[in-house]
Formats: structure tokens, C-alpha cells, sequence
């Protein structure tokens, strides 16, 4: 065991000098040259506090003074140790050989003990700002306690609203999940990763999760290699060219390879194109899951298998503890990869300037769930929610109109946080009963009867309850959806109705023919079926967070009106799946009317009679809700598209404009979107696809001309031989509401 005592001068450096890369490598060098094997492959150990016992502890501090520990997940809630964070830190930084600090990670996804609304949620709001902000914050909490990395954001891109992780995506779309990410990155890690309430971020997972088979969670995934590129790779490689730190693998195979093995995505892709220098963990026994996967014949397999994949820090499982170090006698890993793996390690340990700040912030009063906190959860709570539908204006609600609140979700703290809250706790959550009683000040305006006790309850015995409620009210307001368990890891519906007898509900409380607001909390869309019709209003409010109520409250009532635009398309039904927007042209794209639908067919009609188009015969081939899609208390009026030159030689900028005018009687935020299509290319182009959008706020009667500037670059995609590149030709262009409206133009790009 080398001690040496002239590396302390240099380990004080560290976080002074995070400016200078050369410092940084030059320090790693010495590290190195005084690490033996085992505790450079401990650096690769990424332990799993929360699985150890009161009789183990002894043995891991063991391991951790003699280096062989790289870092934890999950501590903060340790059963078994309240004060681990410095303990452990404090062995690691004063005891260790090299006195390397461990890093500190844990599932830090849409707040730490002030909970924002589920990342699909924020994704709705469409503002980078709001989610940056959220994740300051989430960061800024979770410090006090000494972690330092977090396994977000979750940039999969999935088309399957079946799956349960979908809740934890930043929307289908490539371009909207980009922007997003590299914002939620930021907030993570400020430009300034050195500062103490600063965390590593992990993108995750790399990659191809969410293409799971039907939507059912860790199932294979095939993506072709040119889909790959354009669709489910950019909001990883705009992270990673944003100065993302860490990328997490995931759990699918993708094309039969699992990608926690798969040289192709974690070498050939993210480290020789993209040059990612920081470090690569696997998911949680991801190494081991190869053996059921049938890829790995044995624990030494698998880690023989990853290593050499360029997996650099192994979570929960100690594969690379037992194995790396024969496999390197064996030949079949080299200490020339170790080193490279515990570079990537230490490099980002210093870049978090862990030597200088090993330590918990420790202010958690002043800091967790603070006023200042609770009050951005409440912003973008309200930025989250989504309006659907809103007939005869039934929303905003009259502060003299006499409610009757029903539902199972309307007053339960817990299953409005969502998915991934370890630390979250629901005694500090506000659901809409306490706020309505805040804000209507106990004039008795309105009646709370839940009718289902929760949201798969099958019992109607309260239904007469509901129902009399209903009847003595104004106006009915219906909160239901889903807990909180039905969505997130492993929790996949193959049916994504209203679970329980929350149809029926529904049904009995639209036959009282009082006007009827339903409030979903879901982490993924619902298929809405007979709720469509029954519903006068309906707002997707996803799971809200810790200030749900406050925000439902200010949302219904008028005080703010409602911004957020679907992140995802919104299907009729599960048959549509995969549904997305940004889909490819087929040779039969369907038109209004070039199908019949199955009632309309006539009995014995000749085979093609009701047409041959792409489409579903009961469904037809629109979806419920098109991406974008939102509406608010107010409208909003496109006009005058202008495309000043239409055409753009290939390197310059394509400008277009259209003015946008508040023609509602309240202030309103429009999302306005911009949408191309490439009309012909070497490979078929979708039918649609985002290129940017802004945000404006627009007073009633003010109207505003959005100017959109985009490079030829951005139409680029990935031809046939995986080279990107923008060809040259006619392009459509829209300025639009969502994906399936719009003022359309047209532009050519030349050589
Ligand atoms: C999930 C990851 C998560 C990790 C650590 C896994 O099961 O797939 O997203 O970060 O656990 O909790």
C-alpha cells in the first residue's frame, strides 16, 4: 500500500485548478502511478448503500480505507446510518491510501425533497428555463446531504405510452428532448460544476430503453442504425456537447447486443464520434442481468463482457472487484483499459472539485422544501398542465359556483408526487382539497366526495354519493388518473384506460348534465374513450409534485391560465401504438377521404370500396391529441407566413415568419412551433418534423411577428451510408399550433 505524502499538495490543487484540463490529467497521471490494481478497479465500484446491513458495515468502511470503493448510491435513506455520508466520505478522504473522496450518486429525477412535477409533465411546459430551474433546485437540496451526481436526465425517446418509464421521458421528440436535456444538465451542473451545490448528471440510458418491445419495460429493442442516429441519439450527443459529465447504459439489448456490452454504442459512438471524455456507469446489476439475458455465460464473463464494452463504473454488482484483476493476468482485459476506465473516474471526481468539497453542504434548513422552493414546484406545476378540451369555456371555473369535487386522486399527497421520489414525502405535499379550502375560505362552496377510495378501486358503493354531490353542485370537477405506481420502472400497462371504475364514475357524473371538469394525474397519456364525450373539460395535470393543489387551484380558477402543450402524442387507444407525430411518409398516407370507418362500411360492399389507406378502421389515423397540442383560456390567431427567400443555398440560414395575435379576452402564452419536411430524400423523410418553437406571452388584442431562423444543417439526417448530411431540394415549412395544423410554406435548398 504506496501512501505518498508529497501527493498532498497536488490533491489541494484539485479543485482550484478545474479550469485547466492539463492540471486535471496531470494529477490523474500521478494518482495512477501510485494506485495498485485493486484500488484502481475500486474506483469502478459504485456500492449500493441501501442494500447493506448494520452487520456489514464494518467490512465495507474496510474496503473504503483500503480504496476499494469508488462511490454510493443511495445513503440518504439508510436505515441503518444517519450520519453516512460524512462517515463514509471522511474514511475515503482521511484514511484511504490516496485519499481519493467518493462520489455520492442517487436518483435525484424531478426534485429531491421538493417535488416538481414528473419530467413528461415538465416537458409539457416546453420552457428550458423552468426545467433548468427545477433541477437547480432539485440540486441545491440534494447537496445539503452530500450527493453530488444524480441519475437524470432521462432523455430516452420512446413512442409507447404503454411504457411505464415514459412518465420519466422528456417527450418523443428528438429536437423538444435535446433542448430540454442539455437545460435539466445544466441546472444540474451549472457552468461551474466545482460549486458545492453543483451535481454531475447522468443521461440515461444509453441506449435505446425506450423502444422496448410493446411497451413492456426492459424488453428488447431494434432500431435500425440510421433511426438510432436521428431519432433516439440526439438529446444524448446535445447533452454530451453541453459538457454532460456521466451517461448511464441501459438495461435493453438493442439489435441482440445488451448495451451494457455494446462497443458499438459506448465506444465507436459516444467516445470515438462524439469524444465524451467523463465517465460511463452501468444500471443497476445491469453486468449480472447479462446472464439471463443469454449473453453472458458467468459472472467473469460479464464483467469481461462490459469491461471491455467501456462500462467504467459498475453499479451494485462487484464483478469487476472479483474478476478484473485475473482477467487482466488472463489477457483478456488490459491495465491499459483499467487505467483509462479510472481516468474517466477521477476525472470527473475532480471536475465536481470533490477534494476541496468532499463533504455534506449541511444547510438543509434553510434549504430543503424553502418557500422560495415550494413556490417554483407551484410554477411549473402549473406550466405543466395541459389543457385538452374545454367546451362552453367551462374553465376557468367562477369563484361563486358551487363545486362538487369528486374523485380518487383529488386528495391523496402521496399519488400526486409520481414516480422516483425516494426522497419526497407526501406529508409535505399539497393536494387540491386543503387548497381549495385556502382559496375559497371555508364559504362551503365545495363538496369533496371521492367516490373511488383509489384510482383501481372496482366498488361503485360510493357512486350515489358522487352522484347527490354532483347534483346540488354547479359545476363538477372529477380528479382521477392514476396513483403513482402505475407508471415508472417495471410499472407498464397494456391497457391505458382509466383503471378501476373510473369510467363508470365518470358516466354517472356527466348523466347528472352538470358541467363536468375531469383532471387527469397520469405519468403517460390515457386513452380517454367514452371521458372524451362525458367530459366538458379536460386538463392533463400529469403528477403534479409536492404544490398540485395550489397550482390546480390557480389553473381552474383562472388565476393563471393554462400553457402547457403535449411533449407526446396522445393516442385514441393502445391500438395505435407506436404513435408518434414525427412518423414516415407511407405510399398510402390516409386523407379524410380515402377511408371508411368500420361503422360506415356497407355490408357485402366490393374490397376496396372503403378505400386502402394508412389507417385503422375504427381508429382511423389521427390520434386523440396531436403533438403540441394544448389550448388555453384564450385564442390565438396565425397569420402572414413569410419566407423572405425561399431559396437557401446549402450552408445558409432559412428565416420565416408569422405573426401570432391574442384574439382572447385574457393574457396568454403561445408555444409557437416550427415544423419542416424534406419532400424527397435518399432516405424517406418524416412527415413532419420540429426544428425549433418560442415561447410568447401576449396581452389580449396584442399580436406579435416570431421570427425563426434555422441553418441548412439542422435538415440534416443520416443517408444510407450513416454519412449527415442535408441534401439539397424542396422542403415544406409550418409555423404552427402543433404538429397537425399550421400556415405552410415551401422552400428549396441548392448546392
Ligand atoms: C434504473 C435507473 C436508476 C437506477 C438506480 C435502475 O433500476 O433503471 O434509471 O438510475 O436503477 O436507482
Amino acid at each position: 500500500m504506496k501512501k505518498l505524502m508529497n501527493l498532498a499538495l497536488p490533491i489541494m490543487c484539485i479543485g482550484a485548478s478545474f479550469a485547466n484540463a492539463d492540471a486535471i490529467e496531470n494529477r490523474i497521471d500521478v494518482l495512477l502511478e501510485t494506485m495498485t490494481i485493486d484500488q484502481k478497479v475500486g474506483q469502478l465500484a459504485l456500492r449500493d448503500f441501501g442494500t447493506y446491513s448494520a452487520e456489514q458495515l464494518p467490512e465495507l468502511k474496510a474496503q473504503i480505507r483500503r480504496g476499494e470503493v469508488g462511490g454510493f448510491l443511495n445513503v440518504s435513506f439508510s436505515s441503518v446510518d444517519d450520519n453516512a455520508f460524512a462517515e463514509l466520505q471522511k474514511i475515503a478522504v482521511e484514511e484511504s491510501p490516496q485519499g481519493i473522496p467518493l462520489i455520492f450518486g442517487q436518483d435525484v429525477i424531478h426534485g429531491y425533497e421538493t417535488i416538481f412535477p414528473i419530467p413528461l409533465g415538465q416537458a409539457a411546459s416546453w420552457n428550458p428555463e423552468l426545467v433548468k430551474k427545477g433541477a437547480r433546485i432539485a440540486a441545491k437540496e440534494a447537496t445539503t446531504d452530500g450527493i453530488r451526481w444524480t441519475f437524470a436526465p432521462m432523455i430516452d425517446i420512446s413512442h409507447d405510452p404503454r411504457w411505464g418509464r415514459i412518465a420519466e421521458t422528456l417527450g418523443e421528440d428528438p429536437y423538444l428532448a435535446s433542448v430540454l436535456g442539455v437545460a435539466m444538465t445544466m441546472g444540474f451542473q451549472t457552468d461551474d460544476p466545482t460549486r458545492p451545490d453543483a451535481m454531475a448528471a447522468s443521461a440515461k440510458h444509453f441506449i435505446g430503453y425506450g423502444a422496448a418491445e410493446a411497451g413492456r419495460d426492459y424488453n428488447a429493442a431494434y432500431i435500425p442504425e440510421a433511426r438510432l442516429r436521428d431519432i433516439f441519439l440526439p438529446p444524448f450527443k446535445a447533452a454530451v456537447d453541453a459538457g454532460l459529465m456521466t451517461i448511464m447504459s441501459s438495461y435493453n439489448t438493442l439489435n441482440d447486443i445488451p448495451a451494457t456490452a455494446n462497443k458499438h454504442a459506448l465506444k465507436t459512438i459516444l467516445r470515438d464520434e462524439w469524444g465524451f471524455d467523463g465517465f460511463v456507469v452501468s444500471d443497476w446489476n445491469a453486468v449480472m442481468e447479462m446472464l439471463p439475458h443469454g449473453f453472458a455465460r458467468d459472472a467473469k464473463h460479464a464483467a469481461e463482457l462490459s469491461a471491455n464494452a467501456g462500462i467504467d463504473f459498475e453499479m451494485y454488482t462487484d464483478t469487476y472487484q472479483k474478476f478484473l484483476p485475473e482477467l487482466i493476468e488472463e489477457g483478456k482485459f488490459t491495465e491499459a483499459k483499467l487505467d483509462q476506465a479510472v481516468r474517466h473516474m477521477l476525472r470527473i471526481k475532480m471536475r465536481l472539485g470533490l477534494w476541496d468539497n468532499p463533504y455534506p453542504r449541511g444547510n438543509r434548513d434553510t434549504v430543503i422544501l424553502s418557500d422560495e422552493h415550494r413556490q417554483a414546484a407551484r410554477e411549473a406545476a402549473r406550466e405543466s398542465f395541459v389543457l385538452l378540451k374545454n367546451d362552453n369555456s367551462v374553465l376557468p371555473l367562477n369563484k361563486e359556483a358551487k363545486i362538487a369535487l369528486v374523485g380518487p386522486l383529488a386528495n391523496v399527497p402521496h399519488e400526486q408526487l409520481g414516480t422516483w421520489i425516494y426522497n419526497g414525502d407526501k406529508k409535505d405535499s399539497v393536494s387540491l382539497v386543503p387548497a381549495l379550502e385556502q382559496y375559497l375560505g371555508g364559504n362551503e362552496s365545495f363538496t369533496f366526495v371521492k367516490g373511488l377510495e383509489y384510482s383501481r378501486d372496482t366498488s361503485t358503493q360510493n357512486f350515489n354519493k358522487a352522484v347527490e354531490a354532483a347534483q346540488q353542485a354547479d359545476v363538477i370537477v372529477y380528479v382521477g388518473g392514476e396513483e403513482s405506481i402505475l407508471s415508472g420502472e417495471g410499472h407498464s400497462r397494456a391497457d391505458i384506460a382509466l383503471p378501476g371504475a373510473q369510467q363508470e364514475l365518470v358516466k354517472a357524473l356527466s348523466e347528472t348534465g352538470k358541467p363536468l371538469v375531469t383532471v387527469i394525474m397520469a405519468g403517460r397519456p390515457i386513452e380517454l374513450g367514452p371521458v372524451l364525450d362525458q367530459s366538458d373539460a379536460i386538463m392533463m395535470a400529469w403528477h403534479p409534485g409536492t404544490m398540485a393543489g395550489p397550482a390546480l387551484v390557480d389553473v381552474l380558477y383562472g388565476d393563471y391560465s393554462p400553457v402547457g402543450r403535449l411533449p407526446i402524442t396522445w393516442p385514441k387507444g393502445e391500438g395505435q401504438i407506436p404513435i408518434y407525430y414525427n412518423r414516415m411518409a407511407t405510399g398510402r398516407p390516409a386523407t379524410e377521404d380515402n377511408y371508411t370507418l368500420i361503422g360506415d362500411i356497407e355490408q357485402g360492399v366490393f374490397q376496396h370500396a372503403p378505400g386502402n389507406s394508412s389507417n385503422h378502421l375504427d381508429y382511423g389515423h389521427e390520434p386523440e391529441f396531436p403533438f403540441g397540442f394544448g389550448l388555453t383560456y384564450s385564442d390565438v390567431d396565425y397569420s402572414n407566413l413569410v419566407i423572405p427567400s425561399s431559396r437557401v443555398a446549402l450552408g445558409e440560414t432559412i428565416r420565416a415568419s408569422a405573426t401570432v395575435k391574442n384574439t382572447g379576452k385574457v393574457q396568454t402564452t403561445e408555444v409557437v412551433q416550427l415544423y419542416i419536411r424534406d419532400l424527397v430524400g435518399t432516405r424517406t423523410r418524416p412527415i413532419r418534423e420540429l426544428k425549433g418553437f418560442q415561447r410568447v406571452t401576449l396581452a389580449p388584442g396584442e399580436s406579435q411577428a416570431i421570427h425563426f431562423e434555422l441553418p441548412t444543417e439542422a435538415l440534416a439526417f443520416h443517408n444510407q451510408n450513416m454519412e449527415k448530411v442535408t441534401e439539397p431540394g424542396d422542403f415544406e415549412l409550418w409555423i404552427a399550433k402543433d404538429a397537425a395544423s399550421g400556415l405552410k410554406g415551401r422552400f428549396t435548398v441548392y448546392e
